[in-house]
């Protein structure tokens, strides 16, 4: 007898512990809102019903991860559990040396400290905002390369992250000697969480062969990334996704990470790359910074629960759950007439604020009104990736971003489908009263990174 198929995409697992949820009124959100400067980040976490502002460590672990917890070894140096830690990242990134940090952009600090500089360019698919940032702290440029349809946010297309290969090319025709390496995110987070091809990939290593340049993946959502690729690349369909995550690995001489994405750690992150020279200097600013070679910032417990969820991340049961679900509120969306970034992305649904907000200016930040009224209509806290985020720029000056756009990022194996269901219908009320949602302008900022704590006021 053949397998029956269902139509219905079911979590692959059952609840084993829960955490309570706080209901709010609409008058204690606006009251909160208004007191945390109309910045989602300044809220009380307790006073948010749910919480998609990021998919960064809000995951739920699994009882396996919690397992792997009481193995945690607290020896400061050479604990078993960095072995195990480093023998998971090196059986699907089998690069030589494997540097544990204490989250994402740690090993971008550290990495872009030794390589960066003040005269250095780093072109990167879209650099992520602490990438961008941890980058031009050196002095050095953060070029943005995506393919022209990453950045219309209507249009289909399979690998919407994917590399301008020609436009690297000519950069590095260019200013090569300025190009310490390339980076490319997977999945592209800023660019709405759009993947990368193995094509493209491949196509960029080439390049940056032909030009002496090492290659970096930031492999935050490699799982997601690799399932795509499995789902929509010619000639990939039926593979192992560990096989497929093996061949993006192989494109790149390095890689940054946040475990906190699909390593499924509730904190953590590493660089791990090929160069011994470079590998020795990122070490010696470690230990300054982060630690021991051997915990990097991290205590043994989370190396263990790192090492766990990497064997999980990759298990088709999951990722097929991951995807779809997510796909599924972008769905529900779109049928509302609410304009998301097509296809939808692994991690998170983006709604294009633009399109839905276009009585306000860019530069009055539509994706903040929008965000804001998502939070007071039903209490879903989002993330502004627009204006707010990148329209501040290197000398002060204020430039519209590419996209206003407004993430809601699901945290791994955490909500269930009625919960994305009541998103979905706080979305609708927003969508019935868009056209009277204010601008708004900024009353005070930081001098980087302003998304996390600006002030703001309605125009
Ligand atoms: N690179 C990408 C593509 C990311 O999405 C993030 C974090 C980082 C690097 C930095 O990692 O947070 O561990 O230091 N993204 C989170 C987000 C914060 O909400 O998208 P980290």
């Amino acid at each position: 007898m053949s397998e029956p198929v269902f139509r219905t995409v079911i979590e692959p697992f059952r609840i084993h512990s829960v955490e309570p949820l706080r209901m709010t009124t609409a008058e204690h959100r606006r009251a909160a809102i208004h007191a945390a400067g109309y910045n989602l980040f300044s809220l009380h976490a307790q006073d948010v019903l749910i919480d998609l502002l990021t998919d960064s460590g809000t995951g739920a672990m699994s009882r396996d991860q919690w397992a792997a917890i009481q193995h945690g070894d607290e020896s400061y140096a050479g604990s078993p559990s960095f072995f195990i830690f480093r023998d998971a990242v090196r059986d699907l990134f089998p690069y030589q040396h494997v540097i544990p940090t204490h989250q994402g952009r740690a090993a971008e600090k550290i990495l872009f400290g030794v390589v960066g500089g003040p005269g250095k360019v780093v072109p990167n698919n879209t650099h992520f905002d602490t990438t961008r940032a941890n980058i031009e702290f050196t002095g050095a440029d953060a070029v943005d390369l995506v393919i022209e349809e990453g950045h219309d946010p209507a249009l289909p297309h399979p690998f919407k992250g994917n590399m301008d290969v020609a436009a690297l090319d000519a950069l590095l025709r260019g200013r090569g000697a300025d190009v310490p390496l390339v980076m490319i995110t997977v999945t592209n987070n800023s660019g709405g969480g759009q993947p990368v091809s193995l094509e493209n990939m491949r196509a960029v290593r080439e390049v940056c062969r032909a030009h002496g340049k090492k290659l970096f993946m930031d492999a935050c959502r490699f799982a997601e990334n690799a399932w795509f690729i499995r789902q929509r690349e010619p000639g990939q369909s039926g593979r192992d996704v560990a096989d497929i995550v093996r061949d993006m690995a192989a494109c790149c001489d390095g890689m940054t990470m946040s475990a906190k994405k699909d390593p499924m750690g509730n904190i953590g992150g590493w660089l791990a790359l090929d160069d011994d020279d470079i590998a020795q200097e990122c070490r010696n600013l470690l230990i300054l910074t982060e630690g021991f070679v051997t915990y990097g910032g991290l205590a043994g417990r989370d190396l263990e629960a790192i090492a766990q969820g990497l064997t999980e991340a990759i298990s088709h049961d999951y990722l097929r759950y991951r995807i779809e679900s997510t796909a599924y509120l972008a769905d529900a969306l779109g049928k509302l007439g609410i304009p998301c970034i097509k296809p939808a992305g692994g991690h998170a649904v983006y709604i294009d604020a633009r399109a839905m907000l276009p009585h306000i200016e860019p530069l009055e930040f539509p994706g903040q009104s929008l965000a804001v009224a998502l939070y007071e209509t039903g209490g879903v806290r989002s993330c502004e990736i627009g204006s707010v985020m990148f329209g501040r720029q290197h000398d002060g000056s204020e430039q519209p971003a590419a996209m206003e756009l407004v993430r809601l990022a699901i945290p791994r194996r955490t909500y269930t489908q009625s919960h994305i269901d009541y998103v979905i219908e706080v979305c609708e009320q927003v969508l019935a009263s868009a056209a009277d949602l204010p601008g708004y302008r900024i009353v005070s900022e930081p001098p980087a990174l302003r998304h996390f704590s600006a002030r703001f006021a309605r125009v």
